[in-house]
C-alpha cells in the first residue's frame, strides 16, 4: 500500500531534467507505488522461448513482484499463469525451472493441465465443478523467441512494437535458439537506479574498460556516428545481408542495429566470436549489434554469435534482481562450439561493474545531503527518456495526465 498524497508531493517536487527526489529512490511507499502504477501496467520481458525448450517445460519466477509460471503446453504454445492455486492460493511451482505433464499443487494436490484447466481435486463438495477453477492466465506475447508479460489490461498496445521490431529480430532465429548460460545478480539498489545505469554509457569509458574496447562508448547522441563513413558502409552491408538496421522506436521501446568498434566482430573480451555458429542465415559474424530496450525492465544485444538478454525485477525499495541470459544457435554444442565462461565473460564483468556503480549510487542517494542533479541531454538522453516516461506514467496513474517525452539523441547500452 502507498499514500497517494505522499506520492503526488514527491512527483510535484521533481525538477524535469534532474534526477528524482530522494524518496522515489528510497521509500517503501514509492516501491509499492512503482509496482502498482508502473510494473503492473507495462509490458515486461520475462523469459525466452529457450527457457522452455520442450512441451511441459515450465519456469517459475517473479514478475512485478508477483509469482508467475510460464510454460510450454502440449501443443507447444507458450502460456503464463499466476503461480497461485485456485484452492487456497498455495504456490504451485517453486522458483526455478522444471518439466512435467501436469502441474500439481503440493498442498492438497489439486492438479492442473498445461492449458491451466483444473483436472483433479479430490474430496470437494457435491456440485463442485473443476471447470470453474482454472489457473488465472496472464497476458503473454511471444515476439521472435522472446516472451513479454502484462499483469493488467492497462498496458500499451503491443502491436506497434511487434510490427516494427519483428523484421529486425527475425533473422537472429531466437525462437529456435538455445540458452547457453544464465546469471542472476542481486543489486542493493532501487530498480530505477539499475535502469538509469543501463540507459547511458556516460560511465562506460571509465567504468567498463573491457566493454569499451568493442562498444562505441564515445558516439554522441543515440548511436549517432555523425558522418562516419563506416556507418554508410555498415548499413549498405547489412542491407545486402538482409539485416534491417532501423532505428525503430515507440514511447516505451527503441531498437537499432549499430556497428561495433573498428576491428571488433563481437562483444567479447578479444572482440572475436565466442561461438562457432553464426545466429543469422547470413552466416556472417560481423554484423554489429542489434540493441533493443523496453521500459521499464530490459535491454538486449544481438550480435553475430549470441544474444544477451538483460532483465530486472524489483525486490524491495533498495534491492533489484538482475537476470542475464545468453542465447546461441540451437546447433551450437557446449565444449565444442563455445565455452560458457568465455561466452559470458564480458557481460558478466560488465554487469558486476554496473552492480557496484548502482550500489554506490544508492548509498549516496540515501545520504542526508542528496540533492537531485542534472542529467546531460547528450550523454544521458535515454535516461531522460526513461525518467520522463516513468514520471508521465506515474502522474497519469495519480490522475494528473500525460506529458510529452524528450527526443531521442544519446548513447546507451
Ligand atoms: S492450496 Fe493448492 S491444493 Fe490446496
Ligand atoms: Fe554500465
Amino acid at each position: 500500500m502507498f499514500d497517494p498524497d505522499k506520492m503526488r508531493r514527491l512527483f510535484e517536487a521533481r525538477t524535469p531534467g534532474y534526477s528524482l527526489p530522494q524518496g522515489l529512490y528510497t521509500d517503501a511507499d514509492a516501491f509499492a507505488f512503482d509496482i502498482e502504477a508502473i510494473w503492473r501496467r507495462s509490458w515486461l520481458l520475462a523469459a525466452t522461448e529457450a527457457d522452455l525448450p520442450r512441451p511441459g517445460s515450465w519456469l517459475s519466477t517473479s514478475v512485478a513482484a508477483t509469482p508467475v509460471i510460464l510454460l510450454r503446453d502440449r501443443e507447444g504454445v507458450v502460456r503464463a499463469f499466476h503461480n497461485s492455486c485456485r484452492h487456497r492460493g498455495a504456490q504451485i511451482c517453486a522458483e526455478g525451472k522444471g518439466k512435467s505433464n501436469r502441474l500439481v499443487c503440493p498442498y492438497h494436490k489439486w492438479t492442473y493441465e498445461l492449458s491451466g484447466e483444473l483436472v483433479s481435486a479430490t474430496r470437494m463438495d457435491e456440485g463442485f465443478d473443476t471447470a470453474d477453477f482454472p489457473l488465472s492466465p496472464i497476458r503473454c506475447e511471444v515476439l521472435e523467441g522472446v516472451i513479454y508479460l502484462a499483469l493488467s489490461d492497462e498496458v500499451e498496445d503491443f502491436t506497434p512494437f511487434r510490427e516494427a521490431f519483428a523484421p529486425l529480430l527475425a533473422p537472429h532465429g531466437l525462437s529456435q535458439a538455445k540458452l547457453a548460460y544464465e546469471a542472476t545478480i542481486t543489486e542493493k539498489g532501487n530498480w530505477k537506479l539499475v535502469m538509469e545505469n543501463a540507459r547511458e554509457c556516460y560511465h562506460c569509458a571509465t567504468g567498463h574498460p573491457e566493454l569499451s574496447r568493442s562498444f562505441p562508448v564515445e558516439t554522441r547522441a543515440y548511436f549517432n556516428y555523425g558522418d562516419d563513413p563506416r556507418v554508410v558502409e555498415f548499413n549498405a552491408r547489412m542491407e545486402r545481408l538482409g539485416l534491417p538496421v532501423g532505428p525503430v522506436e515507440g514511447d516505451w521501446w527503441q531498437a537499432l542495429r549499430f556497428p561495433l568498434n573498428e576491428g571488433f566482430v563481437s562483444m567479447s573480451m578479444d572482440g572475436q566470436p565466442s561461438v562457432n555458429k553464426a545466429m543469422t542465415p547470413s552466416g556472417s559474424f560481423d554484423i554489429g549489434s542489434l540493441r533493443w530496450a523496453l521500459e521499464p525492465n530490459t535491454f538486449c544485444h544481438a550480435v553475430g554469435d549470441y544474444t544477451v538478454i538483460f532483465l530486472c525485477e524489483p525486490v524491495g525499495p533498495q534491492e533489484t534482481r538482475v537476470t542475464v541470459k545468453w542465447l546461441v544457435h540451437a546447433d551450437a554444442v557446449e565444449g565444442v562450439d563455445y565455452d560458457p565462461r568465455a561466452l559470458s565473460h564480458l557481460w558478466d564483468t560488465t554487469n558486476l561493474q554496473d552492480r557496484d556503480l548502482v550500489e554506490l549510487n544508492q548509498r549516496g542517494v540515501n545520504a542526508a545531503g542528496y540533492r537531485p542533479g542534472p542529467y546531460s541531454s547528450e550523454a544521458e538522453v535515454l535516461v531522460l527518456r526513461f525518467i520522463d516516461w516513468y514520471c508521465a506514467k506515474a502522474v497519469d496513474f495519480l490522475g494528473g495526465g500525460r506529458k510529452a517525452r524528450a527526443p531521442l539523441k544519446a548513447v546507451a547500452r
